[in-house]
């Protein structure tokens, strides 16, 4: 079997802990990425890693002749596929950008990967595609709805792939629905760097540590969880990255699975900000502020169906994930810029 695998958004957060953890493995990741969300930055770092420089294109996934040059060239038996925009606000004040890159690149891609017979490939899905659950913790087949754009994109996308195995059950896919990831690299050499003023609650956290913010806003202290706080299941990102290897070891045999990648536990947000100051030995001031509209109470894995069929589980605790942001945000105050 090739060992080497095409890595779409390979130069991004998860993409690039993934790296490390196919080169781990024995691997040879090959990343394409246009840099729309990321920088050259990390490549040099994960050359420090290895002491040996990732093979890189600089590519748009929306390009189907080089994608396919690429599968060709390399000879990549699989692909992973984490290139996209994320961010939910964003994806509601321009849909189109979001339609076209996540939904329209993921077809190209996939038209591409079919007309070089490559019928291997892991998704990056979201827990945003169960919606307000129904039931927690959430399983796998728990229904399907979304409330933003960015949501919508990773259900088409989910439905684009189910429908492709319903027509050519030659090949081997598996959607990786992710809970909420967090977390650095030990080596504190890559972490989550955004370029913009942080979306999520974690990088807003530790950039409130590092002083680049004054305080953190917790939206909402009255949802219906213990503090009032919302509660989600933050993932440390190397155990994140450490389940798609092992879902490639899945890709032996054709199907068409999701799969949930989480711990199981519900955090809230004033849990996460007392074990960062804990892990971190800094202050981080907060002030109660409104609820963020779209938001949740609750939201957490049933994280069983990953143990049972791909043999992964989480295994870094909530301290690890603040220890290690902490590392990688302190020691790059102002992320891969010098
Ligand atoms: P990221 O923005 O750090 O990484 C995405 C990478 O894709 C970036 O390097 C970007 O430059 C690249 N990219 C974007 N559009 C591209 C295009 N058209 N062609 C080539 N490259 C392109 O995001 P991430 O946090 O690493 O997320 C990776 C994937 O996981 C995304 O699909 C995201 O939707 C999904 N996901 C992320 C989270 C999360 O909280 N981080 C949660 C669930 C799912
Ligand atoms: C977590 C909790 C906030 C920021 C989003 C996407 C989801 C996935 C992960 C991509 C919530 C609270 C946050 C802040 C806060 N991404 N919070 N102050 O909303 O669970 O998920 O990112 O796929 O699709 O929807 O993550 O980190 O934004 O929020 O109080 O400044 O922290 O209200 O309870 P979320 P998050």
């Amino acid at each position: 079997m090739s060992k080497n695998i095409l890595v779409t958004g390979g130069a991004g957060y998860i993409g690039s802990h993934t790296y490390v953890e196919l080169k781990e493995a024995g691997y040879t990741p090959v990343i394409l990425d246009n840099f729309s969300n990321s920088s050259s930055g990390v490549l040099e770092r994960l050359n420090q890693l290895f002491q040996q420089e990732p093979i890189f294109v600089e590519g748009d996934i929306r390009d189907p002749d080089l994608i396919e040059r690429t599968l060709k060239e390399y000879q990549c038996e699989s692909v992973i596929h984490f290139a996209g925009y994320k961010a939910v606000g964003e994806s509601m004040a321009e849909p189109l950008k979001y339609y076209e890159v996540n939904v329209g690149g993921s077809e190209r891609l996939l038209s591409a990967m079919r007309n070089a017979n490559v019928k291997k490939l892991i998704f990056s899905s979201s827990a945003t595609v169960y919606g307000d659950p129904q039931q927690l913790p959430i399983p796998e087949d728990h229904p399907l709805s979304t409330a933003s754009v960015y949501g919508q994109t990773k259900l088409m996308v989910e439905e684009m792939l189910r429908a492709l195995y319903a027509s050519d059950p030659e090949w081997s896919i598996c959607i990786l629905r992710y809970f909420n990831p967090v977390g650095a690299h030990l080596s504190g050499l890559i972490g989550e760097d955004p370029s913009d003023i942080p979306n999520n609650l974690m990088p807003f956290i530790s950039q409130t540590a590092v002083g680049r913010r004054e305080k953190l806003s917790v939206f909402g202290n009255d949802y219906d969880t213990p503090d009032g706080t919302g509660v989600r299941d933050y993932i440390h990102v190397v155990d994140l990255a450490k389940g798609h290897v092992a879902a490639l070891e899945l890709m032996a045999k054709p199907q068409c699975t999701a799969v949930n990648l989480g711990t199981g536990n519900g955090i809230s947000v004033l849990e996460m900000v007392r074990a960062f100051e804990s892990a971190s030995g800094q202050n981080v001031p907060y002030e109660i502020t409104a609820r963020r509209p779209g938001d949740i109470a609750s939201c957490y894995a049933d994280a069983s169906k990953a143990e049972a069929l791909i043999g992964w589980k989480a295994t870094k605790t909530l301290e690890d994930m603040c220890v290690d942001t902490w590392r990688w945000q302190s020691q790059n105050p102002n992320g891969y810029k010098p």
